[in-house]
């Protein structure tokens, strides 16, 4: 529209009328640029927002999964313990019914029964510090820092036309302003797009920590397990001869 109205001036013949024009085309484009730089003022802010809201939504996704990922730990060890204490219960029973021994080698068996059950118990704790340490490394390393950064550039991009209109000569060159502010909207499209991409790429990869930290766990738990009953078979030699 503002070309096409300086276009006008060729028709206009007066010098008056001429200048008077020239006066009325440039308040309307200036009144017009500055519409555009008010556009993407508001274009900006749209669009912050509303990337502001998806890092939002993959935060309560993040920490869900985070949180799902602590429960399914939490119930693998909710297995665990409640099996090697019923094992150390039949062991005991085993111990007070053994046959042919003596009250003292029955006591001494009890004392490696409560011994050895000090060092099951560590077992069961290696097994849950690991993966917790795992699993907590993973959740304090991977997303959040990404979204914080991803956060404070979004929001910078509120501020951005201000920014640009700061840095470059308005008066003298608003094409060149424009130029800017239109190189930056893509800029802020591709990021909103990529690093939503980005972020929910680094959710996703939570599993893969989870999976191998729940694999590792049920292992332990097997390792655990497979220690108590060699501890046992171990001390239940001691009443095949009462304890000499
Ligand atoms: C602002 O956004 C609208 C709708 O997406 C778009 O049509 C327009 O070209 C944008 N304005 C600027 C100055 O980029």
């Amino acid at each position: 529209m503002c070309t096409v109205s300086f276009a006008l001036k060729a028709e206009v013949k007066m010098f008056a009328k001429f200048f008077l024009l020239i006066a009325l085309v440039q308040v309307g484009c200036a009144q017009q640029q500055f519409d555009v730089l008010v556009e993407f003022g508001t274009n900006f802010s749209t669009l912050a927002l509303e990337t502001q809201n998806e890092i939002a939504e993959l935060y309560h996704f993040n920490g869900d999964i985070v949180r799902e990922f602590n429960r399914e730990l939490l119930l693998e060890l909710g297995r665990l313990v409640p099996a090697m204490r019923e094992a150390d219960s039949s062991f005991q029973e085993q111990i007070e019914a053994a046959d042919g021994i003596d009250a003292e080698c029955r006591e001494y068996v009890e004392e490696l029964r409560e011994l050895f059950l000090l060092f099951q118990n560590w077992d069961i704790q290696d097994c849950a510090y690991y993966a917790h340490v795992e699993l907590a490394e993973d959740s304090v390393n991977r997303f959040l820092p990404y979204a914080i950064t991803f956060l404070s550039e979004n929001t910078r991009s509120i501020s951005q036309v201000v920014e640009s209109f700061a840095r470059n000569n308005a008066v003298a060159d608003l094409d060149a302003l424009v130029g800017e502010l239109d190189g930056e909207w893509e800029y802020y499209q591709t990021l909103a797009i990529s690093f939503g991409d980005f972020l929910f790429e680094e959710i996703l990869a939570h599993a893969d920590v989870a999976d191998r930290v729940y694999l590792e766990l049920v292992e332990c738990s097997t390792i655990a397990q497979d220690l108590q009953e060699a501890d046992q078979e171990y001390i239940l030699s001691y009443l095949d001869n009462n304890c000499e």
